[in-house]
């Protein structure tokens, strides 16, 4: 069976996918340096799958163990997760954004053309559409304005990856565009968990639901949206970690470039997710209506349509696994994994 190489795959949508890897049979390797991860996330994948993976511990930057991976396994597909990804600190540190994120991309890409790996899975953002496209947002729209150092990584990424596929006749190319992944493994066993104050809505909330935090503010309640909320495509990462297999097995059975959504194509509200959790967990979530926080768009979901068509996948967990799964996981690991 083929080996996939997850590059930062000890971090949250990475753990997922390679449970959904091993259990269809792949071999997966990891490489992450723990900026944002650390090694259990991967001793718990083993324990919940059965089977072993072969970690390394590395800067995915550096050639050396790019190079002594490569050389050790016979990778045949890579998996590009390895990127810091927290907006607000891209804008506060974006030399630091562009140096990992970029530098990350061009060393996997050079040590691939090295050792003749031919096929990259990225991971992408909805974020590269931009202000300027209209919701829902497809595939074959012309990437927009993005409003952070963090997106623009992503969609300099982008290219840096098409171009390398364009010269490279032989390569096959991926382009993940995620929406708004939340939830966690139904064993509660991994998950996402973020060092310090959480940035995003989910761990916002089930920080509060499990004490950790006191209340929610709920960033802006006058946008043009039903309930004057922005609204969101939240995704399960389960659903989306089965995105990933597909998308190896085309990027396997084809040449070239293909840039496909991941999302569920129904949007819901701030307010809609604060009363979701409560009614699925029982637990009143404490929130309060704040200012709006700079750079968010009012709306963003996909169309979902192409992920269908091409890689026959489609999201098929509801929102109420999203609440429970992100609460089964906060519930039995309230301090995350604890380094
Ligand atoms: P995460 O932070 O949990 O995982 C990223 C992993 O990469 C971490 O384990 C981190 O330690 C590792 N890493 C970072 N830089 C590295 C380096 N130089 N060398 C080795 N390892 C390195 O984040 P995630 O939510 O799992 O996201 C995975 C990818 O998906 C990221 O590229 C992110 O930008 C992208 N993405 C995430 C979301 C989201 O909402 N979670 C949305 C769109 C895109
Ligand atoms: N929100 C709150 N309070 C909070 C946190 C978030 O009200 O404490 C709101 C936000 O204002 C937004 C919504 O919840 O309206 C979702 O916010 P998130 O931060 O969870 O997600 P974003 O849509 O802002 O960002 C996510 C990823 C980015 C990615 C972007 C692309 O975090 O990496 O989607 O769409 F670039």
């Amino acid at each position: 069976m083929e080996t996939v190489l997850l590059a930062g795959g000890a971090g949250y949508i990475g753990s997922h996918t390679a449970v959904e890897l091993l259990n269809s049979g792949y071999e997966v390797v990891v490489v992450d340096n723990y900026y944002n991860s650390c090694p259990e996330s991967i001793k718990r994948v083993e324990q919940i799958t059965g089977k072993t993976v072969k970690l390394y511990e590395g800067d995915v930057k550096d050639h050396s163990i790019i190079r002594t991976i490569f050389k050790e396994n016979k990778i045949d597909c890579v998996i590009h997760f390895a990127g810091l990804k927290a907006v607000g600190e891209s804008v506060a540190k974006p030399i630091l954004y562009y140096r990992n994120n970029i530098d990350t991309t061009l060393t996997l890409l050079e040590c691939m053309e090295e050792a003749g790996v031919e096929n990259i899975i990225f991971s992408s953002s909805a974020t590269v559409y931009g202000e300027e496209n209209p919701v829902p947002y497809n595939e074959d729209m012309k990437k927009g304005s993005c409003t952070n150092p963090y997106g623009w990584t992503k969609s300099m990424m982008e290219q840096i990856l098409t171009d390398a596929t364009v010269a490279n006749k032989n390569l096959s190319l991926v382009l993940l565009r995620y929406f708004n992944p939340i939830g966690a493994h139904e064993s509660g066993m991994i998950g996402e968990d973020p060092q310090g104050i959480p940035n995003n809505l989910m761990p916002y909330v089930a920080q509060v639901a499990v004490g950790r935090r006191e209340q929610l503010t709920i960033f802006g309640n006058d946008y043009p949206t039903p309930d004057g909320t922005c609204r969101r495509d939240y995704i399960h990462v389960v659903d989306l970690a089965k995105g990933h297999v597909k998308a190896v097995e085309y990027a396997l059975a084809h040449k070239g470039v293909e840039i496909i959504n991941l999302g569920t194509g129904t949007p819901y509200s701030v307010t809609e997710i604060v009363e979701s959790f409560e009614k699925s967990t029982g637990v009143e979530i404490k929130h309060v209506y704040g200012d709006r926080r700079p750079g968010d768009l009012p709306e963003s979901y996909a169309d979902a349509d192409k992920a269908w068509k091409l890689l026959g996948w489609k999201a098929e967990k509801s929102l109420e696994d999203m609440c429970r799964d992100t609460w089964n996981w906060q519930s039995k690991n309230p301090n995350g994994y604890e380094k």
